[in-house]
């Protein structure tokens, strides 16, 4: 029990980066509590305890697994890079489809403490949209997401349509973009930069690099919400940012410049 409450592990050794597992369910625990209430936390404790035995119960109920918006939008799945329709030359290490966990971005985004309306949101391999859907519930100047699977954007699309449908979009421009990360331009604005595992280290360098042309000369902290930072080493040489905190146990890291 110590040395799983001491010991760095990743749960999915490949996919996921080194972090204090205790910290993140403890984290985990109380961000379910906060955002979901009692009763869904209670189940999502029992699945968790119950997960690696031989009768794994209210699975559904695990803390990653909970979500509001799932059951209206379509955002679920794992779909590997070679299943989704990218240009032959412009795949490179672009990485696997998977959703956020809503409440973790919530979580974060809410720690920044930010004036929203002063600041873009983006997602840089924006997947199926549940950043947008996220980040639109925020009085942000605008919130975007550039994502070179038509597949993917077509389907955040209609995801961006039913948040706006319900009302549920307090920014009043969202939209998702199709297209490389690597060529997207970013107006010359304060942004909150979100990124989940979209990417390896050449394609992150050229983002980054575009980052720091694009948003030169502004005053206001740019941040970085990097979630699964599997390339933490290369935004930390490049220099542009520099980490204010570690969230979820290190399974997040949050930048600013
Ligand atoms: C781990 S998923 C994250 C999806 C979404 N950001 C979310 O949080 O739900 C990474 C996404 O990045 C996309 N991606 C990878 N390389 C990309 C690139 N060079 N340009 C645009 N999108 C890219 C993939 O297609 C995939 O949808």
């Amino acid at each position: 029990m110590l040395k799983f409450m001491f010991a760095k592990t990743g749960r999915y050794t490949t996919f996921e980066v080194e972090h204090y597992q205790f910290r993140r369910i403890l984290r985990s625990f109380l961000i379910n509590f906060k955002y979901r209430g009692l009763l869904p936390t209670m189940l999502g404790t029992v699945a968790g305890a119950t997960r690696k035995s031989k009768l794994p119960i209210l699975q559904d109920y695990l803390f990653h697994r909970q979500s509001g918006l799932k059951d209206w939008l379509d955002i679920g799945g794992l779909i590997d890079q070679k299943d989704l329709d990218v240009p032959e030359e412009n795949r490179g290490s672009g990485l696997r489809y998977e959703a956020t966990s809503e409440y973790e971005l919530r979580y974060v985004l809410e720690s920044l403490k930010i004036p929203y309306p002063s600041y873009n949101f983006i997602d840089y391999g924006s997947g199926k949209g549940i950043a947008q859907a996220i980040a639109a519930e925020y009085p942000f100047n605008a919130v975007t997401g550039i994502e070179y699977s038509r597949k993917l954007h077509l389907i955040a699309e209609r995801n961006i349509e039913e948040v706006k449908r319900r009302g549920k979009a307090v920014c009043r421009d969202v939209t998702s973009q199709c297209g490389d990360a690597m060529a997207h331009e970013l107006p010359n604005m304060p942004h909150v930069i979100y990124l989940f595992n979209s990417f390896g280290a050449d394609i992150l360098k050229v983002v980054l690099d575009r980052i720091t042309t694009d948003l030169a000369g502004i005053k206001q902290p740019i941040y970085l919400l990097y979630n699964n930072p599997m390339q933490q080493e290369t935004v930390e040489e490049h220099g542009f940012f520099h980490l204010i905190a570690k969230p979820m146990g290190g399974k997040w890291r949050v930048y600013s410049s």
